[in-house]
């Protein structure tokens, strides 16, 4: 990773921690990875050589550096998806702070949608971190977008496991995907589709 990269995560970092502790509603914090979740995000991308990558939950574009910076040594890229017009704009700026921008393709949308628009087999990797109540609503659409062998990344399955445990019951049962729990971060639920 270039020093560049490095300040601007860094600073990043800092930001979310001293925004989210001032900031009580949930529009206005920025609900930042941790970076050892990065750091698994990263091996991940570059280990499976996942190029088409989607993010679900751009937030102000912390998770979406570490995707793009491990797509970019794949030749890959990330269309990250988010609904707020505040965060989609703190996200362009920081992405133009760094040298991934043509890496990284941004999506004002509700991730529904864009889910349901989505071609069949057609992403590697999925990072799921947004509204964790739609997840299950969501899912026909994750298991169908997914490539045989693509990779799902959910964010907060142990901080949040009560509101997560429906989901990740419902891949667990799934048969043509293999499940299992990282204790990393806030926790990271990872399911493979089978080949
Ligand atoms: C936990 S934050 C994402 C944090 C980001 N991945 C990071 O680590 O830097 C969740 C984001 O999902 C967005 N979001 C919530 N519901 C959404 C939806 N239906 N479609 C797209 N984005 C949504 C929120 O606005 C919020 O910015």
């Amino acid at each position: 990773m270039d020093s560049n990269l490095k300040n601007l995560l860094a600073e990043l970092e800092a930001f979310g921690q001293s925004n989210d502790g001032a900031v009580k509603e949930r529009p206005g914090r920025m609900l930042n990875i941790t970076r050892d979740t990065g750091e698994l995000l990263s091996v991940l991308v570059r280990s499976t050589g996942a190029r088409r990558i989607l993010e679900i939950g751009t937030s102000n574009g912390y998770s979406t550096l570490w995707l793009a910076d491990a797509a970019r040594s794949v030749g890959g890229t990330v269309t990250t998806v988010e609904l707020s017009r505040f965060k989609i704009e703190l996200a362009q700026a920081n992405f133009s702070r760094s040298a991934l921008t043509d890496h990284i393709r941004q999506v004002e949308a509700d991730a529904g949608g864009v889910l349901r628009a989505a071609q069949d087999d057609s992403v590697d990797l999925i990072f799921l971190d947004s509204e964790r109540s739609e997840y299950s609503g969501w899912w026909p659409d994750v298991r169908r977008v997914l490539r045989p062998g693509g990779l799902l990344v959910v964010d907060n399955a142990t901080s949040h496991r009560d509101e997560m445990a429906a989901f990740m019951a419902l891949v667990g049962a799934d048969s043509q995907f293999h499940t299992c729990l990282v204790p990393v971060g806030n926790g990271e639920f990872l399911a493979t589709k089978n080949r």
